[in-house]
């Protein structure tokens, strides 16, 4: 099998179902912040590993994150992917793999948890899909894909984010396809795709 691939969720996972559906990539765990998180019932239907690092079992940020760098440690992940992990981890957690995330907005417009709202209340008539390596500045890293969409005028959250999910749908897995095919070259704040 290939790169051993670790995917961080904490809601629905819509985007760790597409990459758990794509018999190329190697999932072997999907790990949840928050207990009964849809994503887990999806790893245990595709028959992968789900764990759940309940940050409110703990009492402070850096004990949870020391339990999650210990749940994903034990997987011994070659690549970490943030579909839709909805908590911000520090630079010792995502120096320690190569982290993949993927965002609602052309980045670096709109960064944060509410990209998608951002972007409407901007008005802005383009915004889009980001895929990025993960570092320690929120949703900062090296830009792997992008692809932009309209925003028709009577979008809401809602329809806005349903198109761009079916988009992240391929964006995600293709972006991790080439890493676990060593074709992302990083130099600085710049990715390569080599063939
Ligand atoms: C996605 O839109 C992703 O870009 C953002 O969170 C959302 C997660 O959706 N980071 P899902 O749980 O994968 O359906």
């Amino acid at each position: 099998m290939g790169k051993r691939i670790v995917v961080l969720a904490s809601g629905a996972g819509s985007n760790a179902q597409a990459v758990l559906d794509r018999p190329d990539l190697n999932v072997v765990a999907v790990v949840a912040d928050v207990p009964g998180a849809g994503v887990l019932a999806r790893a245990e239907a595709a028959g992968v590993e789900s764990v759940c690092v309940d940050r409110g079992g703990y009492a402070d940020r850096p004990t949870w994150e020391a339990a999650l760098i210990g749940a994903v440690d034990a997987r011994r992940p070659d690549l970490v992917v943030l579909a839709g992990f909805m908590r911000i981890l520090s630079g010792d957690f995502v120096r320690r793999w190569p982290t993949l995330n993927v965002h609602p907005s052309l980045l670096p417009a709109f960064p944060g948890a509410h990209a998608v709202e951002d972007a409407l209340a901007h008005g802005v008539k383009v915004t889009g899909v980001t895929v990025h390596f993960v570092v320690e500045e929120v949703d900062a890293g090296p830009i792997v894909a992008q692809e932009a969409l309209d925003v028709h005028p009577d979008d809401t959250p809602e329809t806005l984010h349903e198109r761009m999910k079916a988009v992240e749908h391929r964006l995600l897995p293709d972006a991790i396809a080439l890493f676990c095919a060593d074709r992302l070259l990083v130099t600085g704040r710049h990715v390569r795709i080599t063939t």
